[in-house]
């Protein structure tokens, strides 16, 4: 297990490259299920949760070959239908192969994913839009059984905009012959680069991107090559580690559309961010003024951002409000931001932050992904020395975020705990 150690209080200066988007990258690595012809991504992040997802489809059947940022998927023979509980307890994602497997061979197993540490995560939006499409469901020792003779088109409304339940729906609809509609569907980017990679193979997609979906399905998808778009959460991450740390920073390849909400946040607090189609640049000194947000389904602030905004506003002039309305229990890093010395008081899912002229270094342990990466913007930002454990929350999300991180003059290694 490896921890990160920072020397905080250095400014952050120069250029970084955003990776692909690893929230985009699974659905779509997934959605070569559909078909027995090759399939090309390209701009895939090397992490943990992508190598788990290709171990998934490799449990499945599929033949998988990795070559620097690009993934090449072919057919090894007949596919399996059941996705096991030793790698979906690694990877929640691991429900959205329901979808493509009950469309192609009417019968799927999948290991119930149970809660993990930012909320129960249920998915009873899937099973229920799956329902609506024909399948019957059981439950089996811990997994849940799905059969269908064969999928039908439907129009399905969903209860909450839920990111997953759109993807696996989506994937279900394009190999279902006719029209399905997904109405209150989420509008993340990431479901429109699922949009765009489902009508390569083949599928009538429209409205991806828009609360209202319309999938024409075919029963015969085709092979792919496909670009991933840029993680609009890793832009994120480090723009607020730029505010956060201060300097100038300018991120190669990060889309301004797909940030509006954290861009008017961090404009709000005093940060100088200049957005071009070459990328984003932003520049920051000092301590920020105090901005509420409240988490909301996109185009509203990020819940992946949460965790590192409230890093930030530990500094703030002032105090502010920061609510999450997403995941029912994501404040775990409140309590590890307050032995840097922050002053953060959680009630249900409010937390009321009262900043402080500084952060001091300190022991502190990641919990989740995001919530890892907080840890690192108050690392940055803090005097004196910090100490990161259980760093594998930050690699399944991140691609070395300390080699990006030290290329911007940061102070920031791994080391291998004892
Ligand atoms: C996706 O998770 C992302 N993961 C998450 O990123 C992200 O935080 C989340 O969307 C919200 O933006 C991937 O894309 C792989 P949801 P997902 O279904 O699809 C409830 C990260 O750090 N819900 O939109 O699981 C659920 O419990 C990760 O990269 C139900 O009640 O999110 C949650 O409270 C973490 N029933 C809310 O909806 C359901 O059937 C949002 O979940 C499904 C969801």
């Amino acid at each position: 297990m490896d921890d990160f150690f920072i020397d905080g209080g250095l400014p952050l200066r120069g250029t970084a490259v955003v990776n692909g988007s690893k929230n985009a990258a699974l659905p779509i690595l997934i959605a070569t299920l559909l078909t027995d012809e090759p399939c090309v991504i390209s701009n895939v992040p090397r992490l943990r949760d992508i190598r788990t997802t290709l171990r998934l489809l490799e449990t499945l059947g599929k033949k998988v070959s990795v070559s620097g940022h690009t993934v090449r998927i072919s057919a090894a023979g007949a596919l399996k239908t059941t996705a096991p509980y030793d790698i979906v307890k690694q990877m929640r994602a691991s429900v959205l192969v329901a979808g493509p497997l009950l469309a192609r061979f009417g019968r799927v197993r999948v290991a119930l994913p149970g809660g993990c540490a930012i909320g129960l995560r249920p998915i009873d939006i899937h099973l229920q839009g799956l329902r609506a499409m024909g399948a019957r469901k059981s439950a089996e020792g811990g997994d849940v059984v799905l059969r269908a003779r064969s999928l039908r088109p439907a129009k399905v409304r969903l209860r909450f905009a839920s990111v997953g339940a759109t993807e696996n729906l989506m994937m279900a609809a394009a190999g279902t012959p006719g029209v399905t509609t997904i109405e209150n569907a989420a509008r993340e980017p990431e479901i429109e680069d699922l949009g765009v990679f489902l009508r390569s193979l083949g599928a009538g997609v429209t409205g991806a991107g828009t609360s209202r979906i319309r999938v024409e399905g075919v029963p015969l998808l085709r092979g792919a090559r496909h670009r991933v778009i840029p993680d609009r959460i890793e832009t994120g991450t480090l723009l607020i580690a730029a505010a956060a740390a201060g300097g100038t920073v300018f991120l190669r390849g990060a889309d301004a559309g797909q940030l509006t909400a954290l861009l008017g946040a961090l404009r709000k607090a005093g940060a100088r961010v200049r957005a071009g189609a070459a990328g984003i640049r932003i520049s920051s000194q000092g301590r920020p003024r105090a901005v509420s947000i409240q988490t909301r389904p996109h185009p509203g602030f990020p819940t992946d951002l949460q965790a590192p905004w409230m890093a930030y506003m530990t500094l703030g002039r002032g105090s502010c409000r920061i609510r999450e309305d997403i995941f029912e229990r994501r404040f775990i890093h409140a309590a590890e931001l307050g032995r840097m010395g922050a002053r953060i008081d959680v009630r249900g899912r409010t937390a009321a932050v009262t900043g402080v002229p500084a952060l001091e270094g300190a022991g502190v342990m990641a919990s989740d992904i995001r919530a890892g990466a907080a840890l690192v913007v108050a690392g940055l930002a803090a005097r004196g020395r910090t100490y990161v454990q259980r760093v594998y929350h930050i690699d399944r999300g991140y691609e070395r975020l300390e080699r990006t991180l030290r290329r911007l003059g940061a102070r920031i290694r791994r080391v291998r705990a004892p």
